[in-house]
């Protein structure tokens, strides 16, 4: 089976689908973030405060073509990682890309009180999320499926993509 990979927004809620997804699937969830946490040695919060975004991004490059090439797993892709296009092209060559959505008003509601996203940790949140969900509109709208979890549980999200999973394999 080809990878599954969740990607979005911040707060559209990727990392309990994709667990529940991995749970239900019996396979292995990878999570870019937890990865690049790992790989440098301290939270993304610091990673961006002392070493920058660019560097960030670099580092989530590099854990993408490696995981790229794994096969069969869940890929819970931070919201950032398909603006680039060789990331995108990467976890494509593998595997299915599901984009996740929610309005701007559930994204709020999802992201406040958290203090692990440093793109969101702007004087006006709502501005930054508005403005950013409108400069990256144009890639997320690349993913292979889109599914708006506004009015969703991680579960109906997870059976969403089993459903669309189950239709292509049996497809004749
Ligand atoms: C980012 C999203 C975050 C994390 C980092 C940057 C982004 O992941 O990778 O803070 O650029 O949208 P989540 O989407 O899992 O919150």
């Amino acid at each position: 089976m080809k990878n599954i990979v969740l990607t979005g927004f911040m707060g559209t809620g990727k990392t309990e689908a994709s667990k529940l997804l991995a749970e239900k699937l019996k396979i292995k969830r990878l999570c870019l973030d937890d990865m690049i946490g790992w790989r440098v040695g301290k939270p993304i919060p610091e990673i961006f405060k002392e070493d920058g975004e660019e560097y960030f991004r670099k580092i989530e490059s590099e854990i993408v073509v490696a995981v790229s090439k794994d096969k069969n797993v869940v890929i819970d892709a931070g919201g950032g990682a398909i603006i680039n296009e060789n990331n995108y092209k990467h976890l494509k060559e593998h595997g299915v890309i599901f984009c996740l959505t929610a309005s701007v008003d559930v994204i709020i509601q999802r992201t406040q009180g958290y203090t692990h996203r440093p793109l969101l940790d702007a004087e006006d949140p709502r501005n930054k999320i508005v403005q950013l969900l409108k400069e990256r509109q144009k890639f997320y709208i690349k993913a292979d499926h889109t599914i708006d979890t506004t009015n969703l549980t991680s579960g109906d999200v997870a059976d969403k993509i089993i459903e669309y999973i189950k239709r292509t394999v049996s497809k004749p």
